[in-house]
């Protein structure tokens, strides 16, 4: 038996949680309890190491050692949490996964695709997810949804990142189209019914209808 790996992708304020939240619940009205994860996290070792990450003091973290450290904690989650999960014929949603990371480090931060390609394929032991819904959203308005108070401090350079990642993702979408769905920001409800569209072919094969 396998279970259904789902996995949310986009950048900051662009929905993710939102969105999962109505997933999951969605899920248990169907009589489906899904696992729901966050990245970086989900075991003792992953928030330490999102501890870590999150830390103010290590400010200045270098791209290469941030990179390791996000592979590190999934390496452990793909390993010990979301492969028994997925054997256990559950169905998995992951607020960020390996795909992050070639965004941010790879796209956002200008680390090599290909290396950081390489890291995730090892670090997830080639899990990948079934179905990743990109929620693609301009940088300064998922920004200014996130942070309302903060945005007009952004500096040019960081929304040029964010723009960085937000192209990177639709690259990665088109280069993949059987695994990724681009979800474009909209009224939450119909963001919803593009999701239920998007993951119904995947949901049916593990036997669950979502009323939509
Ligand atoms: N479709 C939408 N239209 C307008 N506002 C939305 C929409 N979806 C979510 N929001 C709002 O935008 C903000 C960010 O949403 P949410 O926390 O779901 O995003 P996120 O992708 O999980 O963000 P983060 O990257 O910070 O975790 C919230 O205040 C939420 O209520
Ligand atoms: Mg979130």
């Amino acid at each position: 038996m396998s279970g259904v790996f789902i996995t949310f992708e986009g950048g900051d304020g662009s929905g993710k949680t939102t969105q999962i939240l109505r997933l999951a619940s969605a899920l248990r009205e169907v009589g489906c309890e899904p696992l729901l994860l966050r990245e970086p996290g989900g075991t003792v070792v992953g928030e330490g190491v999102r501890d870590i990450l999150l830390d103010p003091r290590h400010e200045g973290l270098d791209p290469v050692a941030e990179t390791l450290l996000f592979a590190a904690s999934r390496a452990q989650l793909s390993a010990t949490v979301i492969k028994p999960a997925l054997d256990a014929g559950r169905v998995v949603i992951c607020d960020r996964y390996a795909d992050s990371t070639v965004a941010y480090q790879g796209y956002g931060r200008g680390l090599d695709l290909d290396t950081v390609r390489g890291v995730n394929a090892w670090a997830t032991r080639g899990l990948v997810p079934d179905c990743t819904i990109l929620l693609d959203v301009d940088p300064a308005e998922g920004i200014a949804a996130a942070t309302p108070a903060e945005a007009d401090r952004l500096e040019r350079e960081e929304i040029a990142f964010h723009a960085r990642i937000r192209a990177g993702y639709l690259q990665m979408a088109q280069a993949e189209p059987e695994r990724w769905t681009v979800i474009k920001r909209d009224r939450a409800d119909v963001v919803w019914a593009a999701l239920v569209a998007a993951l119904a072919p995947v949901l049916e094969r593990a036997g669950i209808r979502l009323e939509a």
